[in-house]
């Protein structure tokens, strides 16, 4: 019987001990940078002829690895080999699966400070975030293999008398696991395992610029005991091998975690019918957002403060979470908007290879210029009250900007920047902050700052987000307490780390005898 399940406790890195284990974690790491990884298919390793190489985006001249790059022809024999699997994984017992998925978080747990260091390394994560990204992974395992063991149960339904009906989940059969760099490890591992523990087989396409952590993690799965073929290591380009997986007959679920773009893409060409294709294909799309935060006049001004730094903020605002927009009452507008001037201006911003960096540099130079473009943008549509500059000499390094006085119709207001840059706009009142954090066509995080009650009461209602947080910043939901999917054009609201998710990758079987 497995203990009730309880988050991973994030790192104080204030205690001397804990820096030094991370540091030691980082030595390691620096030592082994550079290895090479091969494709995983069927269980054997598969080289290629073309590789992709990752970078450490806050010194751009350390190769972290490199990994084998996969085409057509690799990923249709990955759907073979995962159709193969799939003959028996969907019946091993539930409980075996969970089980994998057990030992593989106590690996992890194990190896806490080198999956820290590796994810400071390849994704530029600060010490913080890094920890919580990985927290947030092994909280994954521990939850949703918890969850399908009490999902194996079925779900209870009536029987008449002289019948006995069942009602059951079975697996889908290949799904295809597409993940974003931004929660390289989190994101990457709840859904690649969620797909396995529920019977299915996955062919899991990295993202570009973080690889190596999934060949890593990968790794793992195989040492906890994950038999050949029912996980399948694909790292390749999206629009080829991400294409082929969508499009292809035999994969019957899709999760994807990344943009509106790419996730609207592949909704619709997994809506099509291809022949030979007898099913139709479940899709998780989880997508970006433009996330607010509200300032009512009856706010506690230095909670209001810190939620709108730490949204917009934290991992330099790449995260679908990150607070780019704070809609403040006009009666407390100058105060707030200077209190997060002043509190930005203190940020550190570097290489993230102390505790102490707040900062560290955005994921690649693509990234680096849009961020920029909408900086410059951002100078016509608003006044800049903080930041503004860029340094990719070494790494990808933008200072936290802040812009003032900018209308609720602006691009930088509506598009998402993905990077470390908040717009401020005054409302006349509740009502119509409310109306301004509405007006987007994302419907992820939001966060509301107020003492009032009838006003939380009206957010709770009308504030149209998938995730909504009060008196706090709106972005670290937590696996098990803070279910996350947005609304809108955000996703389709899958809820990861929730009680629904897992039965997104099944279908139901009623089964009714009579005697
Ligand atoms: P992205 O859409 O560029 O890439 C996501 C993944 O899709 C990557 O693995 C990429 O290689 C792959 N891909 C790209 N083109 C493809 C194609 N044609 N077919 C199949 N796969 C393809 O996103 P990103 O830059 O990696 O991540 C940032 C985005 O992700 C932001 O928009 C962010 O808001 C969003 N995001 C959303 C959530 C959420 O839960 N809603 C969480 C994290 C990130
Ligand atoms: N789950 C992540 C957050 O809440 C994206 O910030």
């Amino acid at each position: 019987m497995l203990t009730p399940y309880k988050h991973e406790p994030f790192t104080d890195f204030t205690v001397e001990e804990n820096r030094q284990k991370l540091d030691a974690g980082m030595k390691t790491i620096q030592a082994e940078l550079g290895k090479q990884y091969d494709l995983l298919i069927g269980g054997e390793r598969v080289s290629t002829e073309k590789k992709i190489t990752s970078i450490n985006p806050g010194n751009k001249e350390e190769v972290i690895g490199t990994v084998a790059k996969a085409g057509k022809e690799e990923a249709e024999k990955a759907v073979q080999a995962a159709a193969e699997a799939f003959k028996t994984w969907k019946f091993t017992k539930a409980v075996d699966r969970a089980n994998i998925l057990i030992r593989a978080a106590a690996i992890v747990r194990r190896r806490k400070a080198e999956f820290k260091a590796l994810l400071i390394k390849e994704g530029g994560k600060p010490w913080k975030e890094a920890d919580a990204d990985i927290a947030e992974g092994i909280d994954f395992m521990e939850y949703y293999a918890r969850q399908m063991i009490e999902l194996d149960q079925g779900k209870e339904i009536n029987s008449r008398i002289g019948e006995y009906n069942r009602y059951m989940y079975i697996p889908t059969g290949v799904a295809v696991t597409i993940p974003p760099w931004n929660f390289a490890f989190a994101i990457m591992v709840g859904t690649t395992v969620a797909p396995i523990v529920t019977g299915n087989t996955t062919i899991l396409k990295p993202a570009s610029a973080t690889p190596v952590i999934a060949a890593e993690f990968v790794n793992v799965l195989l040492e906890a005991g994950m038999p050949d073929g029912v996980i399948n290591f694909l790292p390749g380009s999206g629009g080829e091998v991400g294409d082929y997986l969508v499009d292809h007959p035999k994969t019957s679920l899709i999760t994807f975690t990344g943009s509106r773009d790419v996730g609207t893409r592949l909704y619709s060409r997994a809506a099509v019918v291809q022949e030979q294709q007898n099913h139709l294909k479940r899709v998780i799309v989880e997508m970006g957002g433009k996330d607010t935060v509200v300032v009512d006049k009856e706010a506690d001004i230095d909670v209001a403060v810190d939620a709108i730094v730490t949204s917009a903020f934290g991992f330099s605002g790449q995260k679908c979470s990150a607070g780019s927009r704070a809609v403040v009452h006009e009666d407390v507008y100058d105060e707030v908007l200077d209190k997060v001037v002043k509190r930005t201006n203190e940020l550190t911003v570097g290489e993230t290879t102390t505790p102490d960096m707040y900062m560290g540099p955005v994921i690649d130079q693509g990234a680096y210029d849009k961020i920029m473009d909408y900086i410059e943008i951002g100078k016509q549509e608003g006044k800049l009250a903080a930041g503004g500059e860029g340094d990719n000499s070494k790494g990808f390094f933008i200072q936290p900007t802040v812009f003032a006085d900018v209308d609720i119709e602006a691009r930088i207001m509506q598009e998402e920047i993905f990077g470390p840059v908040v717009a401020f706009a005054k409302a006349k009142d509740f009502d119509e902050a409310l109306d301004m954090a509405n007006n987007s066509e994302y419907g992820l995080t939001g966060a509301v700052i107020s003492r009032n009650r009838e006003h939380l009461n009206k957010a709770t209602m009308e504030f149209d987000v998938g995730n909504l947080y009060f008196n706090r910043n709106c972005t670290g939901a937590i696996v098990g307490y803070q279910p996350f999917g947005g609304f809108k054009m955000s996703g389709t609201d899958s809820k990861a780390g929730g009680p629904d998710y897992l039965a997104l990758h099944m279908m139901a079987k009623t089964v009714s005898e009579t005697y």
